[in-house]
Parts: structure tokens; C-alpha cells; sequence
């Protein structure tokens, strides 16, 4: 820490130049890490709501009340999306971000496991489930143990049928799966659950904001949210395709009393009763209040057009990847989200060339290839990211063989 005070002139500078180091989050040449939608409006909306509550604190509903009770709308909006009746308090909550409403999730399965008399509960995942699930295990002392995919990258329902136990305690299914961005067979593994008494959670964390507006569409979504029976509890973030800035996301139970296993008590502290409802203790409110703004704003026919720009955007990118000799779209991915593998083109050799150009692709490692999640703000910038691709691959670059990272 410096001994006396910088001036904020100083300081910004310095930020404004550091941050130059890094990708720019508006640039639409990243993928998956955030999501811009290159709609101004949702953004300087996003940057009021900010202004307005960038200090408060969402631990206390009891003295930020309406803020709670603003919580509660949200958690109610996310409901309808996932066909969750409302209640006055719904069973859930909002949390940081995906991984934390995972956490919450499991936590949930466990303990009702450990009160049915399993000592260590296991967790029952598609291989290609986000490693939040590996950590809840690892966390929660619980085992994880992965369900293989079949040849479209789906859980394969028969292998997880032969992998379930009496020990397991939930099965998960991915709508849809952040490697290859293809729905599992949801009804299916929720079925197995049903027939083993069990819990199905369904990782809805990217397509929670997508698979509904698809649907309304007209497009052909098999069931994936709770209206499948046997589908016990959804994880949906906001702060991917809901647009707002990171630290929003919903978990949400069909049962109002496992939502009662959520939340923490204690009171022998000598300060009173403490109780949170996640992981976190004191939670920033603006992202919660943002996400509640945002959908506000967007309705469902805001997001619903959104989707329609991302589905068409996809779809030319889909066609000027599959136009590429030597690439090949992976499975049949049902979002803006496509991974692209090649027996004859080292596609870590391009994504470095593209990384040079500004272009920062995330890699595969199952199959090796190229990963790209696209957010609205592509569709500015597809046309130009084809030629990219196409540039790259026609200078059969050898990959400097980085270790590919998960983005
Ligand atoms: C399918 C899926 N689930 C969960 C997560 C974890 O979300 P977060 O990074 O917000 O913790 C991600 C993140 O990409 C994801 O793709």
C-alpha cells in the first residue's frame, strides 16, 4: 500500500491503461466470458441501476426490505421462464453466479441424501458437465462420478443408468452443455431419477435465457425445465444471456421445503441471528437489482429478439465455418454456441494466428478444436470473423502448443 494518497487523475490514467492491456469486453471479439449485446440502451440502463445501488448490501432483508422484496420479483420472473408456479417467497435464490447456485443445488441433494442415511452422497454428471459439479463433490465431501457421452456429445441415458447407485443422490443434465452446446436428454435422466427416488438438476445456465425464447419461436425444444417431471431443481444465470454484469443467478426448486435445506442459521455469536440463503455472507445488491431491471426492461419479447439476432448470427457463422475445408461443426448444438473440430487442421495453430489478430477463441480438448460462444454484439462482427477463421486456416499454422484453457 502506497503511504500518501494518489490523485484520481493518476489513477484512472493508469487504469485506462492497464485495462487497454487486456481483451476489450465491448469489442465482440471475446467469447463466453462476457456478453455484450451491442444494444447501448441495456447498458446505460445496467450503468444507472449501478450508480444507484453500487453500496448497498443484499445480506440484510430485514433492513433493506424493498430491496428484498425487489429479490423476490426477480426470483419470481425467473420462475415463469423455467414454468415454476409463483410463490410469496419462492424456493430459491439469487446467488453469485452459476457456480454458487450449483453449489446450493447440491448441497440440497446431499443433505437430503445424508437424512435418508447415505453417508457420502454422489453426485452422477454428463462427462461434459461444467466442473462446478466436481467442486461441489470436492467441497462437500460428496462423490462425483461422470456419465459418458454418447456419439451426438449427449449423456448417454444407459450408462447412466448402469452408473447409478444407492449412494447417488443426484443426476445431472445439461440445458445445454457449455463444451458442445447440446441439450441431454433431460426428460430421460429425469426419469431415472424419478423410478431411483432421486433429485435431477438441470444446469440451465447458459440455455436458461435461450431454450425459452427458441421455443416460443417456433422452434422444436424437447422438454427440459419443470414442467418434466422429475426435474427437481434449476440453476439459470443472468449474467450470461440476461445481460447484466456478473454476479447474478438463480437456483430454483420445484419443493418449497428443499429450498428450506438452502439457507444457513446460527445465533451464538453474541450479534443475533445471521442466516444467508448461499455461500456468500454480505452480496452486492446491484447485480440483483440490475437483473431485475434488465428484465423489466427486456420482456419477454426484448430477449425473445434477441434470441431471433443470435439464432440468425449463428446460422451464419455455422454456414461460413462449414463453407472452410478441413472444419466440421461438433454434434448438433442447439444455442449460439458451436465447437468445431478438424482431422487435417491443427486448430490450436489457428486459434493462436487469430489470437495475434485480436480474435480470442476458446479451445476444445474433447474433441480438440475451436470453441465459440456468441453473444448478440457478434452479429456486428460475424462476416469479418469468418474471413478471420478462413484467413487463419489457409495458413496451416502449427499450434505453439499451449495448453488450451477453459475460458
Ligand atoms: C453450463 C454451465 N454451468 C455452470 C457454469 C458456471 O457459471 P459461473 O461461471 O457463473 O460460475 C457455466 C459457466 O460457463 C456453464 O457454462
Amino acid at each position: 500500500m502506497n503511504q500518501t494518497p494518489r490523485g484520481v487523475d493518476d489513477i484512472l490514467t493508469q487504469l485506462d491503461e492497464r485495462r487497454g492491456i487486456d481483451p476489450d469486453v465491448h469489442g465482440a471479439h471475446l467469447f463466453g466470458l462476457v456478453y455484450p449485446t451491442g444494444h447501448e440502451e441495456i447498458e446505460d440502463l445496467v450503468r444507472s441501476v449501478y450508480d444507484r445501488y453500487l453500496f448497498s448490501n443484499a445480506l440484510n432483508p430485514l433492513r433493506f426490505r424493498e430491496q428484498a422484496s425487489i429479490e423476490r420479483e426477480l426470483l419470481n420472473s425467473i420462475s415463469t421462464l423455467l414454468h415454476r408456479e409463483l410463490r410469496a417467497v419462492p424456493p430459491g435464490s439469487m446467488t453469485s453466479g452459476g457456480t454458487e447456485s450449483i453449489l446450493m443445488s447440491m448441497l440440497t441433494s446431499r443433505s437430503r441424501a445424508q437424512a435418508r442415511g447415505i453417508e457420502r452422497p454422489m453426485i452422477l454428471a454428463p462427462a461434459s458437465a461444467h466442473p462446478a459439479y466436481a467442486k461441489a463433490a470436492h467441497l462437500f465431501e460428496m462423490d462425483f462420478v461422470q456419465i459418458p457421452l454418447d456419439d451426438g456429445y449427449r449423456a448417454d441415458v444407459d450408462a447412466a443408468r448402469s452408473l447409478v447407485t444407492d449412494e447417488t443422490c443426484v443426476i445431472v443434465a445439461n440445458a445445454y452443455s457449455y463444451p458442445h452446446g447440446v441439450l441431454d436428454p433431460v426428460a430421460e435422466l429425469a426419469g431415472l431419477a424419478l423410478e431411483r427416488g432421486i433429485d435431477c438438476h438441470v444446469d440451465a445456465c447458459i440455455g436458461g435465457f435461450i431454450l425459452p425464447f427458441l421455443e416460443e419461436l417456433g422452434e422444436d425444444i424437447p422438454p427440459w425445465d419443470f414442467r418434466v417431471e422429475g426435474v427437481t431443481t434449476i440453476s439459470v444465470d443472468v449474467h450470461k444471456y440476461g445481460y447484466v454484469p456478473k454476479g447474478a443467478s438463480a437456483v430454483l426448486h420445484r419443493d418449497d421445503s428443499w429450498a428450506r435445506l438452502q439457507p444457513f442459521f446460527y445465533d451464538q455469536w453474541g450479534a443475533g441471528l445471521y442466516a444467508t440463503p448461499a455461500i456468500a455472507g454480505a452480496r452486492a445488491a446491484a447485480p440483483i437489482i440490475a437483473a431485475w431491471a434488465v428484465i423489466e426492461y427486456l420482456g419477454r419479447d426484448g430477449y425473445r429478439s434477441l434470441v431471433e439476432e443470435l439464432r440468425s448470427t449463428t446460422a451464419r457463422l455455422r454456414a461460413g465455418i462449414k463453407a472452410i475445408e478441413g472444419l466440421e461443426i461438433v454434434g448438433d448444438p442447439i444455442g449460439p454456441l458451436l465447437a468445431v473440430t478438424s482431422s487435417t487442421v491443427d486448430l490450436y495453430g489457428v486459434a493462436d494466428l487469430l489470437e495475434e489478430q485480436g480474435w480470442y477463441l476458446n479451445r476444445n480438448t474433447d474433441p480438440v478444436g475451436l470453441h465459440l460462444m456468441l453473444s448478440p454484439a457478434h452479429r456486428l462482427v460475424v462476416d469479418e470473423l469468418v474471413e478471420a477463421i478462413a484467413g487463419a486456416v489457409a495458413q496451416r499454422p502449427v499450434g505453439r502448443g499451449e495448453v488450451p484453457r477453459y475460458s
